[in-house]
């Protein structure tokens, strides 16, 4: 096999390159930082293969600057609303994310979301480091209670239903909405499916597991937030676009909701304006997969489609499967 011409637009783990290499040549963005989208029209020229990151929009004019000798487009995330799956079916080119992989560290990363935010963790943390802190207080930091409470969920797929799973260590009632129903998880864990106005009045906490579509774009606006209850808080671990953030910034600020866990945002990295001035939210930066193993697996399950195709063979985990036919 000759070797082909890979680029890879940001460092990933080490060993995963590694491996690439013995087999191709290998570029990889040498800044600690995205390529803007001029560095990556002009990088991508020439290669056959690229792996891309979540924040790479891919799409007609991406691949034509690639050229017609470019096989695959790996993406380092199991999320791919980054790329136009249409525009490189009908350039032939094939299209590949990283599934299961990061279902267990992004499900737990939801629930570190939410107990940070029922359990105030950031703001009394932030004041213990400011030195504001002068010794027990009875009423100081009050939050809300986890255990026996109701958990709402939108989306049971993969993440979805571990996260779900986790709860049977708070003894919480799972209520959930999803494209169809499973009965075997609603028998195994009491779950019960609801449509999506019962799961925002009756969820104390509501998470959501949702890919971003057209139609779940702003599944979660001022509207819904009016439906929820005034003691609720919002988890969001799947997009940022799925909720209407400024419309979320007023519910937080009016105590509309009581609070929310957030790792993704709408316009990433920027935060809609007055979100960080908020105590009732807990904000990190979109780190649900960043586990030492997960990152790795993740990284192997790219570089694996990469060596696949260039290979001639099917990639792990394709998804435009219409390119292979
Ligand atoms: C994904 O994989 O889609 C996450 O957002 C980053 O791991």
């Amino acid at each position: 096999m000759s070797r082909s011409n890979v680029y890879v637009t940001r460092m990933i783990p080490q060993e995963t390159i590694d491996t690439l290499r013995q087999f191709h040549d290998v570029e990889v963005n040498p800044h600690d930082r995205a390529l803007t989208r001029t560095e990556l029209l002009q990088l991508v020229r020439g290669r056959d293969a690229v792996i891309t990151l979540l924040t790479d929009k891919v799409d007609g004019e991406v691949l034509d600057a690639a050229g017609p000798q470019c096989k695959i487009f790996a993406n380092y995330a199991v999320g791919y609303n980054n790329f136009d799956l249409q525009a490189a079916t009908q350039r032939g080119v094939i299209m590949t994310n990283t599934p299961g992989v990061l279902d267990e560290a992004t499900a737990t990363h939801a629930w570190a979301l939410l107990l940070a935010t029922a359990r105030r963790i950031s703001e009394s943390e932030r004041y213990v480091r400011a030195g504001q802190w002068h010794g027990w207080a009875p009423m100081a930091f009050i939050g809300q209670d986890v255990d026996h409470q109701t958990l709402g969920i939108a989306g049971l797929g993969r993440i979805g239903s571990k996260f779900a799973r986790k709860a049977a260590a708070f003894d919480m009632k799972i209520i959930y909405t999803n494209a169809q129903r499973e009965p075997e998880f609603e028998r195994q864990y009491g779950a019960t499916f609801v449509d999506k106005e019962t799961l925002l009045r009756e969820s104390d906490y509501l998470s959501l597991h949702l890919p971003l579509l057209p139609e779940t774009h702003h599944y979660i606006g001022a509207q819904e937030l009016a439906l929820m209850k005034p003691s609720a808080i919002l988890i969001n671990a799947a997009r940022g676009p799925l909720v209407d953030e400024k419309a979320l910034v007023v519910a937080l600020r009016n105590k509309v909701i009581w609070g929310a866990g957030l790792d993704v945002f709408e316009d990433e990295p920027i935060l809609a304006a007055g979100l960080a001035e908020l105590d009732n939210v807990v904000i990190v930066p979109h780190i649900a997969s960043a586990t030492i193993a997960t990152r790795l697996a993740m990284g192997k399950i790219a570089t694996d489609n990469v060596l696949q195709v260039l290979k001639g063979e099917r990639p792990l985990t394709c998804i435009n499967p219409d390119v292979l036919n």
